[in-house]
């Protein structure tokens, strides 16, 4: 997928306009996961609404896109009083410089956006960048079933979800969405991956 093209032809029918409802209901359920001065990776950040929102809660915010267009608007979003790096990279080949230095990964839209060959690659990746203890925190899009072109290009659900995540991370803590973006309602998941400590580098 040329996610670049996606953007610069506006063919972006995720983008939602506002961050993921989820981070107020987890910020309220769970502070001290969204707590200030934690590092936080976005990983397929976007328009970097999520990566805005965890920064406006004092988290230490790295928004990662493979789009430099989608990040160039987050850039154009951001207030001068909030600090985020916005980040042009591919999230699968980060250099050494970044790995085991995040606290948190934060998901959103981007598991299910890559394809399920890249999938194992992305649980060693993420686990590569957060540091010992370090956690991936997200709102999973786990029931996509939805009329043909909608929803996201490559649907998995939650028992894959822990399957695939199971090797590295262990699931500490899931619950059911309370708020949603119109028309996710039932279709989503919050889960809480802890990273073990087994290598994968
Ligand atoms: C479905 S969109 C979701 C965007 C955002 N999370 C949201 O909900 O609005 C997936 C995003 O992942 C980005 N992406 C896809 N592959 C990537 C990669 N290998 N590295 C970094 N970003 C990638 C795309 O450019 C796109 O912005």
């Amino acid at each position: 997928m040329d996610w670049q093209e996606r953007y610069v032809n506006g063919d972006t029918p995720w983008d939602k306009n506002a961050p993921a409802p989820a981070i107020n209901q987890i910020s309220l359920q769970k502070p001290a996961l969204l707590s200030p001065g934690r590092k936080v990776l976005v990983p397929g950040c976007g328009y970097g609404y999520d990566a805005l929102a965890l920064a406006e809660l004092g988290l230490d915010v790295t928004g990662l896109d493979i789009a430099e267009l989608a990040l160039q608007k987050a850039s154009t979003l951001t207030p001068d009083n909030l600090s985020v790096e916005w980040l042009a990279a591919d999230a699968f080949q980060l250099p050494a410089s970044r790995h085991h230095r995040y606290d948190m990964v934060w998901e959103h839209t981007f598991l299910c956006a890559i394809a399920p060959e890249m999938r194992e690659e992305y649980v060693k990746a993420m686990w590569r960048y957060l540091k010992p203890n370090g956690c991936l925190l997200g709102v999973f899009f786990t029931n996509p079933d939805m009329a043909p072109g909608e929803g996201p290009p490559y649907k998995i659900p939650r028992l894959e979800i822990i399957e695939l995540m199971g090797s590295l991370f262990t699931l500490e803590w899931e619950t059911e969405p309370t708020e949603h973006y119109p028309g996710r309602e039932g279709r989503e998941h919050i889960m809480l991956f802890r990273r073990l400590s087994s290598c994968c580098e």
